[in-house]
């Protein structure tokens, strides 16, 4: 019974054998690719040579080179090196004494780059922070950098949602302000994508609190955007920061909403200063192409029809209280100036703090069609229109602001009508796009004498 002696020994020798053979070709295995790991690091030591003798620095952004910046910028833009930090610390210091240093988050924005150039033109330091995300083209957004970075200031490429960076930024600069402007805007394309209202909006606001409220040291005094968009189906009018905002009509709107009692819970928990400013649809030259006026221009211009809404009900026309650009950049600045220091430090409240709402708006709500007709006899072009029933997908009919409690508390009172808006913005679309038309005549001969170039 059972196997012979011998058989059992030779199956063993065999087994023996075969282990060998195992590990032998085991560790040949090890040493070839330990080989291959330090062939592989030596290249990537080679390459990144390379990349860093050739890529210049974000700094030196050249908005001819946008093509590239998807594959080579963003792994660059990892903060790091002493020049980085040299840069970071240059911009956001300030030049006048007693000036603040602000870090303005969507700062390659419309209104952040606006309210980036205004600070650093009285001398606060100022460091810029966006994601350049494509939402709307952005060599636009290229543009405003390039300018900014003509007058001193620098924009980090990055996400709000990033809290390494955003530590690492409080680490390099101890900003006395957050401006925060990053946002997903539009309220529409929520419905395209729900998602990029959350993760910034919500997951990047929250993100950006937890650093300011636990990290940064001392704690910034914290200014940001809400939106007119929270007063939703409020029929009261004009709107009032004591009027209802519980009934928001788009996800854009909600999360808005909900940005104003996250302010809450974290001023009320770590003694963050927080100031929310309800923008009224702010409009002018380096505006969002998403937005009516922008892309009504684009389209009188190369006379395609533009759609215009009227109410639900069909009983009136959509109405818009237009705010100019230059009146929003007052406003963030009064509040800026206004905002008292937070309170705690490394997570603990000491005391309690200042928490603000605002509305900034103009007070005179225009009907679209009227904003239309502005702009038909700027651009010298009769607009083909095609009147509508607005859809109900987000937007109000209506929206009227009362500035009364901005202008009691730091003497906002907005100064350009519409028509007069307009016009400049018209001057600078033209100029900005190369148009040729009756538009440059039309809008540069009745502006002679008058300089209504804007300096963003
Ligand atoms: N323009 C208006 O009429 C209006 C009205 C009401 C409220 N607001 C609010 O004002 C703020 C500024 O608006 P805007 O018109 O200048 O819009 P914008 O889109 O021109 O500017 C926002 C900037 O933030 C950047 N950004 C977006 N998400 C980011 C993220 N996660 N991390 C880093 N950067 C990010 C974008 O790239 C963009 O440059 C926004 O919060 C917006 O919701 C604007
Ligand atoms: C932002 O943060 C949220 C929550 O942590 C996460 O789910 C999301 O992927 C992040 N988005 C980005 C762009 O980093
Ligand atoms: C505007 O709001 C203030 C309170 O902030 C209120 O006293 C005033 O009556 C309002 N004005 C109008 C026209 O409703």
């Amino acid at each position: 019974m059972g196997s012979p002696p011998d058989t059992s020994k030779s199956s063993k020798l065999e087994r023996y054998n075969s282990y060998l053979r195992r590990v032998s070709s085991a560790k040949l295995l090890a040493i070839s690719s330990q080989l291959l790991f330090r062939a592989t690091l030596l290249a990537a030591l080679v390459l990144i040579l390379l990349f860093t003798l050739n890529h210049p620095p974000l700094s030196s952004f050249q908005p001819s080179s946008h093509s590239h910046r998807s594959l080579l910028a963003s792994p660059f833009s990892t903060p790091s090196g002493a020049s980085w930090e040299r840069q970071v610390r240059q911009s956001s210091t300030p030049r006048r004494t007693d000036g603040i240093s602000v870090l303005v988050t969507g700062a390659a924005g419309f209104v952040g780059s606006h309210c980036s150039l205004a600070l650093r033109k009285r001398g606060d330091g100022v460091l810029g922070l966006d994601n350049f995300n494509s939402y709307y083209d952005p060599s636009l957004k290229r543009a405003r950098q390039s300018l900014l970075s003509k007058h001193g200031v620098f924009i980090v490429e990055g996400d709000i949602n990033d809290s390494a960076l955003l530590k690492k930024l409080f680490d390099v600069s101890a900003f006395t302000h957050v401006l925060h402007l990053a946002a997903q805007a539009g309220v529409r394309y929520a419905m395209r994508n729900p998602q990029s209202y959350i993760s910034s909006n919500i997951a990047g606001f929250v993100n950006l609190l937890e650093v300011a409220a636990k990290v940064a040291d001392p704690q910034p005094a914290i200014v940001w955007a809400s939106s007119s968009s929270v007063y939703g189906l409020n029929t009261d009018n004009p709107f009032s920061e004591l009027h209802r905002t519980d009934r928001p009509a788009s996800l854009y709107a909600a999360t808005k909403k909900a940005g104003e009692e996250i302010a809450h819970t974290y001023n009320h928990i770590y003694g963050l200063s927080i100031t929310g400013l309800r923008f009224f649809t702010v409009y002018g030259p380096w505006g969002r192409p998403d937005m009516a006026y922008f892309f009504f221009t684009k389209d009188i211009l190369s006379r395609k029809p533009i759609t215009i809404f009227k109410t639900q009900d069909g009983s009136g026309e959509v109405a818009r209280d237009f705010t100019y650009i230059d009146d929003v950049v007052k406003g963030c600045l009064g509040a800026l100036d206004t905002a008292e220091k937070s309170t705690g430090s490394g997570g603990k409240k000491r005391a309690p703090a200042q928490l603000r709402i605002y509305n900034l708006g103009n007070t005179s709500p225009v009907p679209v069609g009227k904003l239309v007709g502005i702009l038909e006899s700027l651009l010298g072009v009769k607009a083909k229109k095609n009147v509508v029933k607005m859809p109900s997908n987000g937007d109000v009919p209506y929206t009227h602001a009362n500035v009364s409690l901005a202008e009691h508390d730091f003497g906002y009172r907005p100064t350009t009508d519409l028509a007069a808006g307009l016009r400049k913005f018209v001057k600078w679309y033209v100029g900005y796009y190369g148009i040729e038309s009756k538009a440059k005549a039309s809008v540069g001969g009745r502006n002679k004498g008058v300089d209504a170039v804007q300096s963003a």
